[in-house]
């Protein structure tokens, strides 16, 4: 199985996923959000853990992302970067670290990639966030931008529905684009939005786009880990591929596990001391 437990060891790099585009090479990119986790995701030879904000919902129970602190992304990232040896770590600014001024935006982003030791960050944004994300980038802080829907931006959508379906919208998505290419980030993140959209966006542009409910076009695609391995119910987004049905699997485990105990059959004599 092409990627699945890699051979090649070396550490992936910024330069490599832009390398990887070049050569026509798909990247492949997960979230997590704790140490066992993310060992599990690097040993399987993923090229990019993405330390995602929505860590909010799948770790908290929150309703959007935009609870979550720095503090709380700081604890996360690190606990992924202890365990992670080969892939690329993106770490999420979140909701309101970046948003105030530069000066603000840059000192946050420092603070991150000192205490987590991550390789790169994400925002998410276009035009209106471009101040921060340069001098985040004169900083020599890697940025991955994120278009399309962003989450953090709910509240002004007032919907997570598909993004840039209307001619204006797409064309302000691609000169946003283009302007986080041009300013120096590394990728794009393109979430829900039409698939010619992001195949137009990753022709134009030369780093690599990854997708998450954009189609097949883009240079990558990311899910996030708890949605594709089946752990989360209910949430069932046309562009969600389950790869396994964790909660089942977990249910049952436990269930057994509770009978065992109820019935005095667990510990057996070879389970104590
Ligand atoms: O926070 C996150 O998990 C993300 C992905 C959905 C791209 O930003």
């Amino acid at each position: 199985m092409a990627g699945y437990l890699v051979d090649d060891q070396r550490k992936v790099t910024t330069h490599r996923l832009i390398q990887m585009k070049a050569e026509g090479k798909k990247i492949a990119m997960l979230t997590s959000y704790d140490y066992t986790t993310a060992s599990i995701t690097d040993g399987a030879g993923i090229d990019v853990i993405l330390v995602g904000d929505s860590a909010s919902n799948v770790m908290a129970g929150n309703w959007t992302t935009l609870p979550i602190t720095l503090d709380q992304m700081i604890y996360h990232a690190k606990a992924v970067v202890r365990g992670v040896k080969r892939a690329l770590v993106i770490c999420d600014m979140p909701f309101g670290t970046y948003q105030v001024n530069e000066t603000e935006a840059v000192s946050n982003a420092i603070r991150i990639m000192k205490e987590t030791h991550c390789d790169a960050l994400k925002l998410e944004g276009g035009v209106e966030i471009l101040p921060a994300v340069k001098k985040i980038l004169d900083a020599g802080i890697p940025i991955c931008g994120h278009l399309g829907l962003t989450p953090q931006a709910i509240n002004k959508f007032g919907t997570y529905s598909v993004r840039a379906k209307e001619e204006a919208e797409a064309q302000k998505l691609i000169s946003d684009a283009h302007a986080l290419e041009d300013a120096g980030c590394f990728a794009i993140v393109l979430e829900k939005i039409p698939a010619k959209l992001a195949e137009r966006v990753s022709k134009e542009l030369t780093i690599p786009i990854i997708g998450i409910g954009a189609g097949a076009g883009c240079d990558g695609q990311v899910l996030v880990i708890a949605d594709m391995l089946g752990m989360t119910k209910g949430f069932s987004p046309k562009f969600l591929r389950r790869y396994a049905d964790l909660n089942t699997i977990m249910t049952d485990a436990i269930g057994h596990y509770i009978e065992d105990v109820k019935e005095g059959d667990f510990p057996n004599e070879n389970e104590q001391y």
